[in-house]
């Protein structure tokens, strides 16, 4: 969810309301997909390992943005059938954050609708050690070890194949996310900023993706 910033820059506006906006697509966006079933699984990247290094005061503002939109938004989530989840360390996020997310997830365990992940201190390095370090731990052998196994042991294990990356903002690249997870799924870029992402954006994303062949390593006929 790229550009929030200059979405906000352009506009003479901080960049917090930059988020302000992100947040408000996010949300329009998990309305759509939850109504229309378009997609089983979402994943958003609201902030990454290497979002640390921002202003105090801007990560302040987005760990209470969020926290505010899963308190607000729960009810409506659980009615439509979301399901939460969360990937990334919880362990440095403030504990108002964190008790809000763990009720979240709870509360939306046994819902079957869209499936809907949030990664929060999530940075794809540190999916694959922390798939090494639970491998480690369960003390398997190394000669027992196959992807599999491992993709199992990651903290996104839960989550079916990769298919589509969408990176708003213009830049084209991974930024440390799915990092082992899109392997082969199919990237898409666009200038659009994440403030201006809305349905119609998402459904040409969605078209572009149907579009492509994938052939997965192999030679198709
Ligand atoms: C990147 O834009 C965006 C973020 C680091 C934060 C994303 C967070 C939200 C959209 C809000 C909360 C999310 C949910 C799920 C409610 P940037 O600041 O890097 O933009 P720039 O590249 O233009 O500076």
């Amino acid at each position: 969810m790229d550009g929030n910033g200059r979405w906000a820059t352009a506009r003479g506006l901080p960049r917090t309301e930059g988020h302000r906006q992100g947040s408000l697509s996010a949300e329009r966006l998990v309305r759509f997909l939850s109504k229309e079933k378009l997609v089983p699984y979402v994943t958003l990247f609201a902030f990454s390992t290497e979002n640390w290094s921002r202003p105090k005061r801007e990560i302040e503002f987005l760990f209470r943005l969020l926290e505010g939109f899963i308190e607000r938004k729960l009810a409506e989530l659980a009615e439509a059938g979301v399901r939460l989840r969360l990937i990334g360390d919880p362990r440095p996020l403030p504990s108002r954050l964190r008790r809000a997310i763990e009720r979240a997830i709870g509360a939306t365990v046994h819902n079957e609708g869209l499936n809907l992940t949030i990664a929060l201190n999530f940075g794809g390095r540190w999916a694959i050690l922390e798939g090494v370090r639970r491998a480690l731990t369960a003390g398997l052998a190394a000669t027992g070890l196959d992807e599999a196994t491992f993709r199992g042991l990651m903290p996104t294990g839960e989550l079916p194949e990769l298919d589509l990356v969408i990176r708003t903002g213009g830049h084209k690249r991974l930024s440390n996310f799915f990092l082992w997870e899109a392997a082969y799924a199919e990237l898409y870029f666009t200038e659009t900023l994440w403030p201006d992402f809305d349905e119609r954006a998402f459904l040409e994303a969605l078209l572009d993706f149907q579009n492509r062949t994938r052939n997965f390593g192999r030679v198709v006929a």
